[in-house]
């Protein structure tokens, strides 16, 4: 028989009691966390969203508490009444906040029973978790875990010192609606059929882009929102397919502008756990993230620069050499601190590593004792030297070079960068580096389509200095392949290495945006299709605009210092998309399908 909580009301939370509190009478209620029978006493750990107290159940104290504490087991509901005692000398357990301290009982209710967890919540320390998809269909456990407790609440207090700042500087918090048109992200849209008009289709917004620019036009001024995105895109460990943005735009602003509220948000959000940011962020321009750490979003924990041989092997006869240079490549490097011991199996591992990134190999010199190279025989020792000597190395270094196309260069070295960093542990965990990467390019040539895309998103301003550029390469075809080289009023910014927020200055002037939609390929009458109402909009007096949206969870990864997004949602989906609690996305109903006139193929 369960007991009933009736009008009991606890007194404390289970992380609260200390030795000042020793002598108080007290009501306490949570879970069981650990029992431990002795017999005459029986110990239980009781938890909470706040802790553990140890709670002592004695014969002496109270027969009827005590035969019920037998019958309790991991995961049963409690409310006991008991009194404070300072723990017995010897058994103060420091790692616990209530750790001076146990509870008395004298009165002890079973509010509910538990089945057995299918994993053991107590062995969960980080190191010895179960499988994570395991623990994704029962997420109600896998919360109970004080990690995931401190990581939900550090959000909400994220997510309310966010309201606070902007709050605090005059903006508004607008919502706009989740059933939307197509935004453009970029990203696929998750769509929703309409019951009313059979046949057409909502779609869920990648962000509310549009809609925030569409309030500057309205003349909201300052807008912010903490907006709910979806996108259906490929994920990855700081990705998800639904998450969270806090959404900015602002009216009559430049770069300046934006960059302050973004530094001033990011500081404050990370004084949450007493870090203080440089005032203002360092910045450095796309090319020259890219040039530096082949990477638009650097890890600025370590150094590890890359290193141009470039120059160094220009005439070189070494054949995959030449030709790379032929064809306007680059050589680079990276110089590993103290590591001329690398074995032949790790070095075979990097290249491999590489080799994902599209290098075709990974050449290596090593300044041991000896100097040893896999370049040596086509290069010969003094060419050796001088490239160990042009990458910056010393005695005791590994040299690791890639040849290739720039940004295929680039995004191998910028990769192998931070496997290197992690593999030797280079990364000073205490330290919180933020950086403002700007100008980024306005377009990105696709490949596939032989086209250019639009490298934000399709609002995007060019710079002043690159507006010749940008009209000469729309309205002269054969100028057409300057378009890769207009830079954009665009921004990131990158804290820890990871991309927090993103940003532009928008155009706002509709024969910009005409010629953008031009250079994108866009005829007017697709535009107009997809966003007719938006340029319709732009006509009426629309002010110049920008502003910039900052992802919520991986900001919260970085205050929780977890690498998985899914640590810092309360309800995550798996790499595959699924929600493996409520075993969604789920059939649905023939008859609900047919109202919609939606019927599956196949
Ligand atoms: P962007 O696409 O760069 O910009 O997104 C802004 C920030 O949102 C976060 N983010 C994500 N977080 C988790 N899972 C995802 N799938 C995901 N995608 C993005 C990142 C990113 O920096 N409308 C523009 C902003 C603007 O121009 O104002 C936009 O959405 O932290």
């Amino acid at each position: 028989m369960l007991d009933t909580l009736g009008s009991l009301e606890k007194t404390h939370s289970c992380g609260e009691l200390r030795e000042t509190d020793v002598g108080k009478k007290v009501v306490l209620m949570g879970w069981v966390a650990k029992k431990r029978d002795f017999g005459v006493l029986t110990f239980i750990d009781l938890r909470d969203r706040d802790g553990v107290t140890q709670i002592v159940v004695s014969e002496e104290t109270d027969l009827d508490a005590h035969e019920k504490a037998k019958a309790l087991r991991g995961e049963y509901v409690v409310a006991v009444r008991g009194e404070v005692f300072s723990r017995a000398e010897g058994t103060h357990n420091k790692r616990l906040a209530t750790g001076d301290v146990e509870v008395h009982v004298h009165e002890l209710l079973i509010l509910n029973d538990a089945k057995t967890p299918p994993f053991e919540l107590e062995k969960m320390g980080s190191q010895n978790l179960a499988s994570e998809d395991l623990r994704l269909k029962y997420r109600y456990l896998d919360l109970r875990r004080p990690t995931l407790q401190h990581n939900i609440r550090m959000r909400a207090k994220a997510v309310r010192a966010i309201r606070e700042y902007m709050d605090g500087l005059g903006f508004t918090e607008i919502e706009t609606p989740i059933l939307l048109k197509s935004t453009p992200e970029g990203a696929r849209d998750f769509i929703v059929p309409s019951r009313i008009h059979t046949g057409k289709f909502f779609a869920l917004p990648q962000s509310p882009q549009i809609l925030k620019q569409i309030c500057m036009i309205a003349g909201l001024d300052k807008y912010y929102q903490i907006a709910r995105c979806f996108r259906d895109e490929d994920l990855r460990a700081d990705r998800q397919p639904e998450f969270t943005q806090l959404d900015v735009e602002m009216s009559f602003a430049n770069q300046e502008m934006v960059y302050r509220v973004i530094e001033g948000m990011f500081t404050a959000v990370l004084r949450l756990i007493g870090v203080e940011l440089p005032n203002p962020f360092p910045r450095m321009t796309y090319a020259e993230a890219l040039r530096r750490y082949g990477s638009d979003k650097p890890d600025l924990r370590f150094e590890m620069e890359l290193q141009d041989l470039t120059e160094n092997l220009r005439g070189t006869d070494f054949a995959p050499f030449a030709s790379v240079l032929e064809n306007k490549g680059e050589i680079k490097a990276l110089v590993v601190k103290g590591k001329a011991d690398y074995s032949r199996k790790t070095t075979d591992e990097l290249q491999e590593f590489v080799k994902r990134y599209g290098a075709g190999a990974l050449a290596w010199i090593k300044l041991g004792e000896e100097t040893t190279s896999s370049l040596l025989k086509v290069l010969g020792e003094a060419k050796i030297a001088e490239l160990a000597t042009a990458a910056g190395a010393e005695k005791g270094d590994a040299v690791l070079i890639v040849a290739g196309k720039k940004s295929t260069v680039a995004a191998a070295l910028g990769a192998l960068r931070l496997e290197v960093a992690k593999r030797e542990n280079l990364i000073d965990r205490s330290l919180y580096k933020p950086l403002l990467v700007t100008e980024f390019p306005m377009f990105e040539y696709n490949d596939e389509t032989g086209q250019f895309d639009a490298a934000h998103h399709p609002f995007t301003s060019p710079m002043d200095e690159d507006l010749e550029k940008f009209r000469t390469a729309i309205e002269d075809e054969t100028q057409h392949h300057l378009l890769g080289e207009v830079r954009a009023k665009a921004y990131d910014a990158v804290l820890n290495g990871y991309e927090c927020a993103g940003g532009s200055i928008r155009i706002h002037q509709k024969e910009i945006q005409a010629l953008n939609f031009k250079a994108l390929g866009l005829s007017a009458e697709t535009a107009r299709t997809r966003f007719g109402f938006f340029l319709d909009a732009l006509e009426y007096g629309t002010p110049p605009h920008g502003g910039f949206a900052a992802g919520i969870e991986r900001t919260c990864m970085i205050l929780c210092g977890t690498e998985n997004i899914r640590d810092v949602m309360a309800f995550p989906k798996t790499a595959s998309a699924q929600d493996l609690m409520m075993d969604s996305p789920g059939d649905v109903d023939n008859a609900q399908l047919k109202e919609l006139g939606i019927k599956i193929a196949g």
